[in-house]
């Protein structure tokens, strides 16, 4: 079984500040980073850290060149990354002295994916083969399609929720991961419980793993419901947490882990990664999530 994800790839300019800026406001930063991010590469390199192999398709611009290097370094397969003219995508990101972050994403060549380039990445995958996908790259919507046609097993992060969301079949997904935000923008429910049981209405065969940042994580499926707390760490920064969750949460699924143990598994890689600055550099690596394990 092969893993692709295709997904972004963005350059993170990353601003240190007390608290957010407020419309009209001026605050000067503390500090300026540049790091690796985007929930695709984020996740992608998560699950080789994890210690799965995953093959990371999207498109960058010669500005991004650095990313591939990343892929390459943290065993990511960069083949089908593409370069061309469109710069890369990248995103603007307030961080608070309490690790709290708000951000502007610009897609960039995320946003020019075609059918065409799409259609020849997936020859190369076939029946059972896992197809994660998030919201910041273009034709989702064809994705999910072509890869169900296939026989791919489609791992849907809806995030961010926009209105390419309401193009795709929903209907197509296996396994959602999503925060409570997305589950309420899909649901219109404002509580787990209740995004829980419309999820399940709505998508009876699919799994659904809900996160709810310090409120722990929900996984469901047509037999069970688990619930796992989070752990209690010191925040520094949790930008890319979610994707760091993601990603060890399909390492454990093609690991065979049961449902309680893949929560747990991903909840514990998210907590190291909080507790360090910047996207896919504070995703930790396997060992260092094994010896943190609270069970
Ligand atoms: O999930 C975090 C990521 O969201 C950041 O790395 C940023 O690039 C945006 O895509």
């Amino acid at each position: 079984m092969k893993v692709l994800n295709v997904g972004s790839l963005n350059i993170d300019h990353t601003y240190q500040l007390e608290r957010i800026v407020a419309p009209g406001e001026t605050i000067t930063s503390k500090q300026m980073s540049v790091y690796a991010g985007g929930k695709g590469l984020n996740q992608s390199i998560a699950i080789a850290r994890a210690g799965i192999e995953v093959y990371h398709a999207g498109k960058i611009g010669i500005d991004g060149q650095f990313l591939i290097e990343l892929c390459n370094d943290s065993g990511v397969n960069s083949t089908f990354i593409e370069t061309g003219v469109i710069p890369t995508g990248n995103a603007i990101i307030q961080v608070t002295s309490q690790g709290q972050n708000s951000i502007i994403l610009y897609p960039g060549a995320n946003r020019s994916l075609d059918k065409a380039w799409i259609d020849k990445v997936l020859t190369e995958f076939s029946k059972g083969d896992i197809l994660l996908l998030q919201n910041e790259v273009n034709l989702i919507d064809y994705l999910i399609i072509e890869g169900k046609k296939k026989g791919m097993n489609i791992f849907l992060n809806p995030s961010p929720y926009d209105e390419y969301i309401d193009k795709c079949d929903l209907s197509l997904v296996n396994t959602f991961l999503m925060n409570e935000v997305e589950g309420a923008q899909i649901t219109g429910c404002y509580d787990p419980e209740c995004i829980l049981t419309r999820m399940k209405n709505l998508y009876p065969q699919a799994k659904v793993v809900l996160t709810l940042g310090q409120d722990g994580v929900y996984f469901q499926d047509k037999e069970q419901r688990v619930y796992q707390p989070a752990r209690t760490v010191k925040a520094v920064d949790t930008t890319g947490a979610g994707d760091t969750f993601t990603g060890y949460y399909i390492a454990a699924v093609i690991e065979g882990k049961s449902a309680i143990e893949a929560l747990t598994f991903a909840t514990n890689a998210a907590a190291l990664a909080v507790m360090k600055a910047g996207a896919a550099n504070a995703i930790p690596k396997r060992h260092d999530v094994e010896k943190s394990r609270m069970i």
